[in-house]
Order: structure tokens, then C-alpha cells, then sequence
């Protein structure tokens, strides 16, 4: 079996044995199987790793980034195929409406607060009108640190936004490495447009 450990957490030895700890953790979750089972497991144990404040991260993972929320490799695991991924949002940054391409994930607040608004998609392009999607909004929830949520397709059409004037830092467990997604855009009638969106890590 082998494991890519980003070398951000080198630096965290002998500190954050809490980390690595919730990466072992995580390592046997994935050995679940079902996507189910799976996500439910990540979720407390990203729960209990943040409530018990022991999700330390190396100080390039609180950097926000002007130009939009920063999206950085924290773990890869590709023998298990799963990766971890810290994001670091400004005042104001958010998502557009998106899904994950296929893959499950699990989202954490590890600081700050973020809201969370899920859709459900009604409508496809294939519908009787044409020309783009339909969605329903299915609330938003106020996410504070410790929360973590699930997204399993194809119910993973969401919005996630930076609900403070301060920075807010997110984990998210993915079932993969998630290189590509899926935006959704108003097209000012009601609809949206689909596009492709290529996915990259900051440094
Ligand atoms: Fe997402």
C-alpha cells in the first residue's frame, strides 16, 4: 500500500499527531466499501477530530487568496483512492452551484462559519422545454465549526459560501481526486447552463 503524505505534513511532526491520526482513521473508513457507510464514518470522525480541536493545519492552508477561495492538497491516499483537500475562503468568496462529478464527499468546518445550500435538480436538459436545467433550492444551513455534512451523487448540487467578514477553513474528504466538475450559471430565465470546470490546487 502506498500513501502520498503532502510534505505540509512533515512539518507538523511531532505537533499534530491529531492529523495524522485522523488520516489513519480515515484510511480505515474508506475500507467500508459503501459510499453509505463510508461518508457517514468520515463524518464523525471529522467531527470529533475538529471538535476535539486537533485538526492543526501548517500555515499556508489559512492563506486566503484575493482572487477567489483557495483549494490546496492536504492528503493523497492512491492505493485507498481518496484525497483531502483544505479550503480557505475570504470574506465574501463562494461557490458557484455545482455537483462533484460522480465522486462522494465529506465537508467540515474547521474554522469560521459557512452556508451551505443544497438543490435538488428537477429538470435536465433533456426536458420538454430544452435549453438548460432546472433546480430547486432545499435550504441553507449555517454551518459552524465542527459540522460536517455528506454529499453522495447524485444528490451533491450545492453552494457553498463564506458566511463571516473573516476568513473560514473547510476539510473536504473526497472518494477520488475530483480534476473536473460541473457549474451551473443563470441564464436569467430561471434556468441554468451547464459547463465544465477543470479543477486545480493552489499552492
Ligand atoms: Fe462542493
Amino acid at each position: 500500500m502506498t500513501a502520498t503524505i503532502d510534505p505540509a505534513l512533515d512539518i507538523l511532526r511531532p505537533v499534530s499527531d491529531g492529523l495524522r491520526h485522523l488520516i489513519s482513521r480515515i484510511d480505515d473508513a474508506v475500507t467500508l466499501g459503501d459510499s453509505d457507510a463510508v461518508t457517514q464514518r468520515i463524518k464523525q470522525e471529522l467531527q470529533a477530530a475538529i471538535r476535539a480541536r486537533t485538526v492543526e493545519l501548517p500555515a499556508r492552508f489559512h492563506e486566503v487568496r484575493p482572487a477567489g477561495y483557495a483549494r490546496r492538497l492536504l492528503h493523497r491516499n492512491d492505493a485507498l483512492g481518496y484525497t483531502a483537500v483544505v479550503m480557505t475562503w475570504g470574506p465574501g468568496q463562494r461557490t458557484p452551484l455545482h455537483d462533484h462529478a460522480g465522486i462522494w464527499c465529506v465537508e467540515g468546518v474547521v474554522e469560521g462559519r459557512m452556508d451551505v445550500t443544497q438543490f435538488d435538480l428537477i429538470e435536465d436538459q433533456a426536458g420538454p422545454e430544452g435549453g438548460g436545467y432546472r433546480f430547486e433550492e432545499q435550504g441553507c444551513v449555517h454551518a459552524a465549526v465542527g459540522s460536517a455534512g455528506c454529499l453522495i451523487p447524485p444528490f451533491d448540487y450545492h453552494v457553498l459560501a463564506n458566511a463571516l467578514d473573516v476568513p473560514s477553513i473547510t476539510l473536504h474528504i473526497y472518494g477520488g481526486e475530483m480534476t473536473t466538475c460541473h457549474v451551473f450559471e443563470p441564464d436569467g430565465t430561471g434556468r441554468y447552463l451547464r459547463r465544465d470546470r477543470a479543477l486545480s490546487y493552489d499552492d
